[in-house]
């Protein structure tokens, strides 16, 4: 494993902090108004309403929930699910072919996009060679392929914590099996500039496979033009890997999709450990991309959280990873992340301990409902005040 810790990361220095505070400041109140009549609407799911429930800021869940719609689509197919599923998978991946404009061979149906990201290391671990990514990033392809033996590249963050999409470029070789992306970068929630992001696909897919995880793609400023589903419909070896455990708030019911070559596809299915998608979820999943307006309805309302969460870093004057564009913030907290996370599990709040080691003072933290923000907020200020 290569990894760099010595990246010149974000500093958190005073000005630059102040420079960010004062952007995330006025980012929240730009969100807040343009959102706020959208986001009021919005209603929470059941279990976070409470507000002596613990506040979990630490899965990347919607605590809205999923869309009403999909919630009577489920209750009304609940005795239906005795049968087998294979003709809901053809009508889901055909659905979701004619949205993304590629052919339903495609498209690769699983539950929730884990799957997926195992599949296509175990797919490179036969293949051969190195699978390259960033330092910084979600585990979901680069954990598997080092337990299968697949060698993992990790490159270096740029200074301002974004992937350093020339050094990754630079980087692939004859030695490299494929390259891992994830667009917004879990945990840092930068997103690569969409022009960047089309030059690099289209230049590096000529050599290796190229995996572009757009796991958070819909709560960010640039979307839709920021989708990578059009290398797939150009025949690339480009796979784009979409959830509906994040904005469409289905985490518990299981459902993902991967778009690539319709030969990889096959030998992902051929391996027999996909065969496993459930009928609720497909049905949930096909209500779901029906409801428009509940999508953008959560759309606004993630982003006005990530607004809100990043005047809160503001207020408490500690740094973040710049210009987030998923459903949380990476927020350095000065101390021991994982002595943090414990100080707000003490107080009804779970955040993410040290997680990324490189930087074990950094700390992910979700989008939740608003009472639960307000008091991550209150309990990080205590905590961070008596340091
Ligand atoms: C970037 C990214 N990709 C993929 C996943 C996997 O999610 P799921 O299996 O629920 O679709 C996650 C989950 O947090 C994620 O953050």
């Amino acid at each position: 494993m290569i990894r760099n810790t010595s990246a010149p990361f974000f500093s958190p220095s005073r000005r630059s902090l102040m420079k960010l505070a004062g952007a995330g400041a006025v980012g929240a109140a730009t969100a807040l108004s343009a959102c706020s009549e959208t986001a009021t609407a919005a209603t929470p799911a059941n279990d976070a309403i409470d507000p002596d429930a613990l506040a979990i800021l630490s899965s990347n869940e919607n605590p809205y929930g999923p869309s009403p719609k999909a919630v009577e689509a489920i209750k009304a197919e609940a005795a239906n699910l005795y049968r087998y599923t294979y003709p809901t998978v053809s009508k889901f991946a055909e659905m979701v072919a004619e949205r993304e404009g590629v052919a339903p061979e495609q498209v690769l149906v699983t539950n929730g996009s884990t799957p997926i990201l195992a599949a296509f290391s175990d797919w490179v671990n036969v293949k051969g060679g190195k699978i390259i990514t960033s330092a910084i990033t979600y585990e979901g392809v680069p954990r598997v392929a080092e337990q299968a033996g697949t060698e993992v590249v990790y490159m270096p963050l740029t200074q301002d914590m974004g992937y350093d999409m020339e050094a990754i470029a630079a980087r692939v070789g004859p030695d490299t099996g494929a390259v891992y992306l994830c667009n917004p970068n879990n945990p840092t929630g930068k997103t690569i500039p969409t022009a960047q992001l089309k030059a690099f696909v289209e230049d590096v897919s000529n050599k290796v496979p190229v995996f572009v995880d757009e796991a958070y793609l819909d709560m960010s400023d640039d979307y839709p033009g920021n989708v990578m589903s059009e290398f797939v419909a150009a025949g690339k070896p480009v796979v784009v890997a979409r959830t509906f455990s994040k904005i469409y708030g289905m985490a518990g019911q299981r459902l993902g999709y991967g778009l690539m070559p319709a030969d990889m596809a096959m030998d992902m299915r051929k391996t027999g450990r996909l065969s496993n998608v459930n009928y609720l979820g497909l049905v949930g999943g096909m209500a779901s991309l029906e409801d428009t307006e509940h999508f953008e309805k959560m759309r606004a309302t993630m982003i006005r959280g990530r607004q809100k969460l990043i005047a809160m870093a503001a207020d408490l004057g500690r740094p973040i990873a710049p210009d987030p564009q998923g459903s949380f913030i990476y927020m350095d907290v000065g101390m021991p992340a994982k002595d943090f996370a414990a100080k707000m599990l003490d107080r009804n709040v779970r955040v993410v301990g040290e997680r990324w080691s490189d930087l074990p003072n950094w700390t992910r933290i979700c989008v939740g409902l608003d009472h639960e923000i307000d008091k991550c907020h209150a309990a990080a200020k205590e905590i961070l005040t008596s340091i």
